[in-house]
């Protein structure tokens, strides 16, 4: 299986996937649960990260489990789906964000597969964190599909489960950042340590704390998730075909040399 998509808040069904079935991989750090299934003829897996009931909150994912279990079942290509925030005015609820950097202002998580002992001490490039050419094939679907799509954004990940403060917000604005979300760290740095390549679709659901002008809620994020749930949908299933199965990037470089 060489294409799996994590799907994040409001995306929790597979989608257009056929003879799905569950998969409950064991590794080194827990178990982790997909469904995979078949699309155009290939296996593709999928995996809801707050579980399939939406149960797990972002600081309790098993980010380690996941990703290792990708990597266990030889998949390459990761397409992750986010919720998030928008600090950046040009950026609104309903639009796509095909995310191309990050910054981490979260607080208590495992970041890391390399702890030194028999995984050594690694310190991966993250000069590139998200793979270009899942980028440049997201971006340009985007635009054949009439989709709103921005080529580019920051995404800064805070620790959650509750949402910002005002003045989180403009520290976040002032440094880089263009949107909010609460999971992309540390699963983007996994998958790089790694060698996944690893594109991740941001859908904005709402304009971060104070410059909202209502108070947020999780029910609003999915609300917006679910009105443009088939935009996302139909991004993700129309950019799978054309992901080449040599990879043009330099993913599988970065990382470090693993056994799974
Ligand atoms: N902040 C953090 N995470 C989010 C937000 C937000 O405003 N919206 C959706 N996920």
């Amino acid at each position: 299986m060489r294409i799996a998509i994590i799907g994040g808040s409001g995306v929790y069904d597979p989608g257009i996937l056929s003879n799905i079935r569950e998969e409950r991989v064991d590794t080194p750090y827990g178990t982790a649960v997909l469904k995979v299934g078949t699309y155009q003829g290939e296996e593709i897996g999928f995996m809801p990260r707050h579980g399939e009931k939406h149960t797990v909150p972002p600081h309790r994912v098993n980010y380690r489990a996941n990703i290792w279990a990708l990597k266990m079942l030889k998949v390459e290509r990761v397409l992750a789906t986010a919720a998030v925030g928008s600090t950046n005015p040009g950026y609104r609820p309903g639009d796509f964000v095909i995310v191309n950097d990050f910054l981490d202002f979260t607080k208590t998580r495992t970041y890391t597969f390399f702890e030194g002992g028999e995984m050594g001490v690694v310190h991966t490039d993250f000069t590139t964190p998200y793979c270009p050419e899942l980028r440049r094939l997201l971006v340009e679907t985007a635009a054949g599909l009439g989709i709103k799509a921005h080529d580019g954004g920051v995404y800064a990940c805070t620790e959650g489960p509750r949402f910002e403060t005002p003045a989180e917000i403009r520290m976040i604005r002032q440094l880089g950042g263009d949107l909010v979300g609460m999971t992309n760290v540390p699963e983007v740095i996994l998958a790089h340590e790694v060698g996944l390549c690893y594109g991740l679709i941001a859908m904005v659901t709402n304009m971060a704390a104070g410059i909202s002008a209502t108070p947020l809620s999780h029910a609003e994020v999915l609300e917006i998730m679910d009105q443009n749930g088939k935009n996302l949908r139909d991004l993700i299933m129309q950019t799978i075909p054309r992901i080449p199965r040599e990879r043009n990037c330099r993913c599988s470089l970065t990382g470090g040399k693993i056994e799974v």
